[in-house]
């Protein structure tokens, strides 16, 4: 079973600034939470006990969410605050630990996982970047499905989605014989991250949720720089999957891209009317609006 989950946090978050200048992107809020918080619940909600962040010095807020606060509920308790207080001690189930490991240059998002090698040891594990919010449609999320598919095939598993033709030159892209149903699995002939539009090989994009065995840090180790000067992940898969099976997964439920301002800002709408205490009055300011 897989138990381990990455989530590459030391960008930098130019695409969010001047919001990310002095707190990490992952820290902003969606609704009444950061959104890292959205993508740690989803690991968990699959299984996931350990969470690896591979971060950078300027990002120590987001371990410190994740950790306790004993002045903060002291005074919670002293106060009887209880609600809060469980709010702020219930973040995470008390299995789950989130440890942090250092990715000290900027070279990419290969690079990134490559720095979690010696935590991961030989199991496999997940990758979620927590730049897209996945918010499921069913109670059973995807990557719980992704797991569970590589536990019976042993096939890493890579979460896709259509994307509008136009925009295929700013994900990793899959070639497929043909195009999954949505909530299924299906062995590609290639991946290529970020191509031309005139030669990308499908419009199913990678998501940015992996399932992939460990011998995939003996092969980051030995990719070299590719797109935007980068160690891509994107290239390591391709080379995986040149030795064995890789399978496209089509998800069920919708993304974010939190790293853009506007996808951020439809994450912030879709989440705010489902959210169980302010959705109504939510819903209801919408409407006042009257656009
Ligand atoms: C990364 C991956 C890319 C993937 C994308 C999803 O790119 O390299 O394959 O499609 O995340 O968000 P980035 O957005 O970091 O440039």
């Amino acid at each position: 079973m897989i138990k381990k989950a990455i989530l590459p946090v030391a960008g930098l978050g130019t695409r969010f600034l001047p919001a990310s200048k002095s707190i990490p992107k992952e820290m902003v809020t969606v609704v009444d939470r950061p959104a890292i918080e959205y993508v740690i619940k989803e690991a968990v909600a699959a299984g996931i006990e350990e969470i690896i962040l591979v971060t950078h010095s300027s990002k120590a807020s987001i371990e410190n969410y994740f950790d306790r606060n004993f002045e903060l509920e002291t005074t919670l308790e002293n106060k009887k605050k209880f609600d809060l207080l469980k709010e702020i001690t219930e973040i995470l189930p008390k299995h789950v630990s989130v440890i942090s490991v250092r990715q000290p240059q900027p070279l990419g998002l290969g690079h990134a996982v490559l720095c979690a090698k010696s935590v991961v040891g030989e199991e496999g594990f997940a990758v979620l970047l927590p730049d897209v919010l996945v918010k499921e449609n069913s109670t059973e999320n995807d990557l719980t499905r992704m797991i569970q598919r590589f536990d019976a095939s042993k096939a890493a598993q890579i979460m896709v989605e259509a994307v509008p033709e136009h925009l295929v030159d700013q994900y990793g892209i899959v070639d497929v014989a043909h195009s999954p149903k949505e909530g299924e699995s299906i062995v590609m002939q290639g991946i290529v991250e970020k191509p031309a539009v005139d030669k990308a090989p499908s419009n199913l994009s990678v998501v940015g949720r992996y399932v992939l065995p460990a011998k995939i840090m003996q092969l980051l180790e030995q990719t070299p720089k590719g797109a935007g000067n980068e160690i891509q992940l994107t290239d390591a898969i391709a080379a995986l999957q040149k030795l064995e099976n890789v399978e496209a997964y089509r998800m069920k439920g919708q993304t974010f891209d939190c790293g853009s301002k506007i996808g951020y800002l439809k994450a912030v709408l879709h989440y705010g009317v489902e959210h169980p205490k302010l959705g109504e009055e939510f819903k209801q300011l919408i409407q006042e609006l009257n656009l």
